[in-house]
């Protein structure tokens, strides 16, 4: 008997693919889906021809936003997006970097208000490639390698 680990294919929704394994969790939390009625699976530690070992995320009955996709970017900017219609993919979106970053990366800068009050991170991209931030509250700019998510 063959042994396969398989997702079953939806009808309708969007399937997330080719993201890094150990930000899979990190993607769904990022897309927010506790208002999903469809169902959602995840999974992790799949095998995969092109990278070491990839995530999928899959949300029924929800067609994700080119926006709502671009969330996404600073972790699985590699991902594949599809958008699945009768079974079908529909369309493939891929994740572009938003021009503001809310929420998702740390303020590298301890004095920065949003390390000492309750106020949600805000990084204007300065450059794409290499990625380089900065912070709307305290202008501090971040490379690559300052780069932590919240
Ligand atoms: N998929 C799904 N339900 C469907 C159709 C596709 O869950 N009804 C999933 C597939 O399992 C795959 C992804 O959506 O993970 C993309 O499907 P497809 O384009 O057919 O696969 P590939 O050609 O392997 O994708 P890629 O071009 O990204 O390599
Ligand atoms: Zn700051």
């Amino acid at each position: 008997m063959k042994k396969e680990v398989s997702i079953s294919a939806i009808k309708e929704g969007t399937v997330i693919d080719h993201i890094p394994s150990n930000v899979t969790l990190k993607v769904a939390e990022i897309l927010n889906l506790d208002d999903v009625a469809g169902i959602i699976s995840i999974a992790t530690n799949l095998p995969s021809k092109k990278m070491a070992k990839k995530g999928i995320v899959k949300i029924g009955d929800k067609l994700l936003t080119q926006d709502e996709v671009n969330k996404i970017a600073v972790i699985a900017p590699d991902a594949t997006v599809n958008i699945i219609e009768n079974y079908n993919v529909k369309r493939k979106l891929k994740v572009l970097l938003p021009d503001i970053i809310e929420k998702i990366v740390k303020c590298s800068n301890p004095n920065c208000i949003t390390n000492n009050e309750k106020a949600e991170t805000r990084f204007y991209v300065l450059n794409k490639t290499p990625l380089k931030l900065k912070c709307h509250y305290c202008e501090r700019a971040m490379n690559k390698e300052d780069i932590v998510l919240l």
